[in-house]
């Protein structure tokens, strides 16, 4: 989503500012276009390797054309080609309820009449630029009703992708219904497809699952706000293919931090569609007389280059166009955080003594963890009562965050702000404020209820404790949690209309409070934490610079968790903390658990207090050498060596967008700890990635060196020292000059 967009979280008056219309016609940006032809009406957005065509088709329905590489874009060129009719229907670029026609809708309302079919007409289209990059506007009308749909899709040219989203508009004087409204359909050529999803559970989360799409529909979806089970992003490719660096891989995410939904459905006549957008199970909107709606964007592509490929746009894109703040020219800080170390009995001393540990370590950022305000002695009090514990603080804050300060890092704070504990003063004032439904009882997860953010009066309130904290307070990181997933979400308080509004009015004001707090406190830094890994999207992250990747510590488990996480999102985003691992395995080679961490967004989670002078060393050897390279890390491009699924072997580098630097993490896992199924080690050779071939690299090991050319690394590859089970190493390449 374009920064400005969701940082002002004020889209429709932001795009009627930012863009400029003028009439459909070739507009070039990048070396991109978007060109109109007449003979028949088509529209040809172009990428670097892909096209995606729009085609008035007949009775002026607007059809969607040919999207893949660019060469199959003049299939549409011939008779014989492929057509915008099939069997009689039209394959329309918005499928909607309605008409003669197979393909699943996007769109479905309801007229003020019960009438439920709608018949859209294309009438008219406008292109322009929206931060640097080309759009196009389509425009349709009901033949009858007072409504109009305008699709939007913007072309990222060099990363091959695209954005698309819908704005419904009311022209009339009588409420509609919204029943659902997608944010774009896509249709792939003809063909058998496998589909990659990103999911798992709490502490497994982000493994990559292909499956077969079959005639119907396969349906990822959540429908509690929460996406634990599964990361919104779907990768499709020909059936059977399996090169992680070649072939046509269509793509996607949304962005959409509410409750949402990813439909594949193979069609009757054998075409893959996928339409993503909010999850309408139990939502409508009332689109008043006058009113807009506009949905997500739904962010999509097509790479020739495999998931590699695929992952290279998407984590570029996240980075140089979504990330806030200076995430895109600043790789984050080493941070501490205190959770494994003492949980919920923080008080000031011990916490200072963490820090001046965490301190000689080379941390930048100490964060505190739960536990610091009124009542929260364990997880059964206090959420809601955002005072800090006069009990465990009697002077405030204020001295730890002077202590951290003076000892050179930044402090940072963690907070759930969607929670209320029924024990605490907030919920005893105000028990409407959670969500609820009369006659049901209200289960509570963690001990905690959801506050129904959907309120206007709750909301003010969040935004204003937040405020308040950031305001008094030298916070330069926020943590932001959230423990449970939502049930009975009830507001029997709000007019009827409102009530089934609910999830989308409360992701709305989410991200509402969180651009604000942006807005006013530029200089802090935010997490979405979300029990791990449980609220990843291209939405949240235009307004959280990273991401607790999972509860689940353990090296072995996370280095599955890792690689699937890089699929859909960069190594900037994924914050690893090194700890004393809790989960299953002891004994993990403290060298084994950095490297893993090292691997992305580096921290520090360990009970620095029980680490001796051989730990703390080596800890401080890694950091430094980890700030060395860590903006290749965090901000060059991934590649992905070795599958942890298929081996006990994993592998991946990082290479600086000019490629005179990369990275290569190397690990060697215990073989019991493989999936069933896989046999082999798998070949120890790297064959490395993105290098330049002209050039010669000084190959560093840690203990030695060797100079090497691009084309040989890049063709013979290196041999990384592994000894053993839950053996790693780390290899860092430098072009020379
Ligand atoms: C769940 C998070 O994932 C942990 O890191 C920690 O912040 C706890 N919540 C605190 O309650």
């Amino acid at each position: 989503m374009p920064k400005a967009l969701s940082v002002r979280f004020q889209p429709l008056i932001a795009l009627s500012l930012l863009l400029l219309l003028v009439p459909a016609a070739a507009v070039l940006c990048d070396g991109a276009a978007i060109r109109t032809d007449s003979n028949p009406t088509r529209w040809t957005l172009s990428t670097a390797h892909s096209s995606y065509q729009v085609i008035l088709g007949a009775d002026s329905v607007l059809a969607a054309g040919w999207f893949g590489p660019v060469s199959g874009a003049r299939l549409f060129q011939t008779p014989e080609g492929i057509r915008p009719e099939e069997g009689g229907t039209t394959v329309r670029e918005v499928p909607c309820r309605g008409g003669y026609q197979a393909l699943t809708p996007a769109l479905e309302v309801v007229f003020e009449d019960n009438v439920r079919e709608l018949e859209l007409v294309y009438s008219g289209s406008a292109s322009g630029e929206l931060e640097g990059c080309p759009f196009i506007r389509f425009d349709l009308r009901d033949t009858y009703y007072p409504l109009q749909v305008s699709e939007y899709i913007r072309v990222l040219p060099k990363l091959d992708m695209y954005e698309k989203w819908l704005v419904l508009e009311n022209t009339g004087k009588k409420n509609i219904l919204v029943e659902n409204a997608q944010s774009g359909s896509l249709i792939l050529p003809p063909g058998q497809y496998e589909l990659t999803q990103l999911s798992g559970e709490w502490g497994r989360e982000f493994y990559p699952r292909t499956s077969l799409l079959t005639a119907g529909v396969k349906s990822i979806s959540i429908n509690a706000l929460k996406s634990q089970p599964h990361a919104p992003f779907f990768l499709l490719r020909p059936a059977g293919e399996r090169d992680e660096f070649n072939g046509d891989t269509w793509f996607g995410e949304l962005a959409w931090t509410g409750n949402w939904r990813i439909d594949c459905a193979v069609n009757p006549n054998e075409r893959t569609q996928v339409t993503g957008g909010i999850n309408w199970w139990n939502s409508h909107w009332n689109l008043a007389p006058g009113a807009k709606f506009e949905t997500p964007k739904l962010i999509f592509g097509f790479n020739p280059e495999g998931p590699a490929g695929a992952s290279r746009s998407l984590h570029r894109y996240l980075v140089d166009h979504v990330l806030p703040g200076n995430a895109a020219r600043e790789p984050a800080k080493v941070l501490y955080n205190s959770w494994y170390a003492t949980e919920f009995r923080v008080n000031s001393a011990q916490q200072i003594a963490l820090a001046k540990t965490a301190a000689e370590l080379g941390v930048e950022l100490f964060v505190m963890d739960d536990g610091w305000f009124r009542g929260r002695k364990d997880d059964k009090a206090g959420l809601g009562d955002w005072n800090v514990d006069p009990d465990k603080f009697p002077q405030g804050l204020g001295p730890l965050i002077q202590a951290v300060n003076g000892l050179g890092m930044d402090f940072g704070l963690w907070v759930e702000p969607e929670m209320v504990n029924p024990n605490s003063d907030l919920y005893r004032a105000h028990p409407d404020w959670a969500l609820h439904t009369p006659h049901r009882k209200a289960h509570t997860g963690r001990s905690q209820l959801v506050l129904n953010l959907a309120r206007e009066d709750v909301k003010k309130f969040t935004l204003e404790w937040l405020d308040k904290l950031l305001s008094e307070n030298n916070i330069k990181f926020i943590k932001w949690d959230m423990n449970r997933y939502v049930s009975e979400a009830g507001w029997p308080e709000a007019p009827t209309a409102e009530q089934r509004e609910l999830f989308i009015r409360y992701a709305r004001n989410m991200l509402e409070i969180w651009s604000s707090l942006r807005a006013r406190h530029p200089q802090v830094v935010f997490e979405s934490c979300c029990s791990g890994g449980g609220r990843v999207n291209p939405q949240i992250l235009s307004v959280a610079e990273q991401v607790w990747t999972s509860d689940n510590t353990d090296p072995g488990d996370r280095l599955h968790i890792q690689y699937g996480f890089s699929y859909a999102f960069p190594a900037r985003s994924m914050v690893n903390w090194v700890t004393d691992e809790e989960w299953h395995r002891k004994a993990t080679p403290l060298e084994f658990r950095f490297h893993c961490a090292m691997a992305g967004n580096l921290g520090l989670g360990s009970d620095l207090s029980r680490w001796g002078e051989a730990e703390k060393a080596l800890a401080k050897k890694m950091v430094a050498r980890y700030k060395q390279v860590r903006r290749t890390i965090q901000l060059g491009d991934q590649y992905r060596l070795r599958n942890p699924f298929e081996a006990d072997r994993m592998a991946v580098e990082f290479v600086s967008r000019d490629s005179s630097e990369a990275v290569v993490f190397a690990f060697q896992t215990l073989e019991t700890t493989k999936m069933a199924g896989a046999s082999s080690r798998g070949s120890t050779r790297l064959t490395l990635h993105g290098l330049d071939p002209q050039a010669t690299y000084r190959v560093d090991y840690g203990e030695h060196s060797e100079e090497i050319s691009g084309e040989i690394l890049m063709a013979a590859g290196i041999e990384p020292e592994l000894d053993g089970n839950y053996s790693s190493c780390m290899i860092v390449l430098r072009r020379l000059d």
